[in-house]
């Protein structure tokens, strides 16, 4: 679609989530968290705990509570300063359902029926699940477009939800054209299309246990995956433990393929590194994995050990993060409030 060049009526911002459920691992960081907080400089970034997408499946309240607490600890042991951004969680600020309902009555039974999350999620009992479920990408279209912003580090598996939330703006922007001219609203493009930012290959980070499935909070073995709250202890006993072939390690990446454990920890190494994986094979290519795992169990706790050290004593003071939350929500509310008069006035409800 051609987008206005000679008028950028949008300042650009950052926008992104991550469900509270479950523990956090080293997928959520390598693949989310640590990217956030690699964005700071040069964007305005506001970074949202979603609860309200949480329960879309069943969530046990006392859980949803830590687990929100818990993605707020781990944006800040990561780095992310929310005095600069803004962190705070979803359920705070109105605006996102309020303008998911305006978006349930824009997007099309037969735009949502092809979302592939929601068919995986669902299952085969359809009829079983809930209609938030359903919605789940009226809400994050919401959740961007409430702040009307223009960039969106997500993941390959949510690419399908953000061109949604482009259809969505585009189709609000259609049928209230005339309206938002009308009223002096910019030049009729009253939402962006916000662009997925995907820096750079983002790693795959596989199951320790079974490197052809995803590292997973669901999976019943809590040896598949390294939690970000994990101790040096547990970070090293699960490396040693994980699951690998009978082959030393190969000289170059070419050599991976057809290893999907093998090539897992040396993702894992090059991601935590910075280093390409064909760097650290020259360097531990022939050897014994036993060598190459001592060396990725230094790494991993020095990397990551940190990072659950000040998630542990964060979440130690949960009215702390409670607060930073409030704040967050506070300066959340200030941009989504404006936009939210706006799209009231589009739509010609009377408002005080
Ligand atoms: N659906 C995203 C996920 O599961 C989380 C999310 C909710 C999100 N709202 C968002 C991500 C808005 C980016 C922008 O990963």
């Amino acid at each position: 679609m051609t987008q206005s060049v000679t008028l950028k009526p949008y300042q650009p911002r950052v926008f992104s989530g991550v469900q509270p459920t479950g523990n956090l691992h080293l997928g959520n960081y390598l693949g989310a968290i640590k990217r956030f907080a690699e964005l700071q400089d040069g964007h305005d970034c506001i970074y949202c705990v979603v609860d309200m997408h949480a329960i879309t499946m069943p969530q046990d309240p006392v859980e949803l509570t830590r687990a929100t607490r818990e993605v707020t600890a781990a944006f800040l042991a990561a780095g992310i300063d929310a005095k600069k951004h803004i962190v705070f969680n979803q359920s705070q600020v109105a605006g996102h359902a309020e303008l998911a309902w305006v978006f349930n009555c824009i997007a099309r039974m037969g735009w949502l029926n092809r979302m592939t999350q929601f068919k995986e999620k669902a299952g085969k009992d359809r009829e079983n699940a809930s209609i938030g479920l359903f919605a789940y990408p009226t809400l994050m279209a919401a959740d961007i477009l409430v702040y009307r912003a223009t960039h969106v580090p997500v993941g390959e598996d949510q690419k399908q939800h953000l061109e949604l939330t482009r259809d969505i703006a585009q189709k609000f922007n259609f049928d209230f054209g005339d309206r938002i001219r009308a009223l002096g609203l910019e030049s009729g493009d009253y939402f962006p299309q916000p662009e997925p930012l995907i820096a750079g290959p983002a790693p795959r980070v596989m199951s320790l246990r079974d490197g052809t499935k995803k590292m997973s909070k669901s999976d019943a073995s809590d040896n598949s995956r390294l939690n970000l709250t994990d101790d040096a202890d547990a970070i090293a006993q699960k490396i040693r433990k994980a699951k690998t072939d009978p082959e030393p390690l190969p000289g170059e990446a070419e050599g991976l393929k057809g290893r999907p454990e093998a090539e897992n920890l040396v993702t894992i190494f090059a991601a935590l590194s910075g280093r390409e994986p064909a760097t650290i094979l020259s360097e531990f290519g022939g050897g014994q994995f036993s060598t190459f795992k001592n060396a990725l169990v230094e790494l991993s706790v020095e990397k990551l050990s940190p990072i659950g050290a000040e998630m542990r004593r964060l979440t130690g003071d949960p009215a702390m993060i409670d607060a930073v939350l409030k704040d967050g929500a506070e300066r959340a509310r200030a941009i989504a409030e404006p936009v939210m008069r706006d799209v009231r006035g589009i739509l010609g409800f009377i408002q005080g």
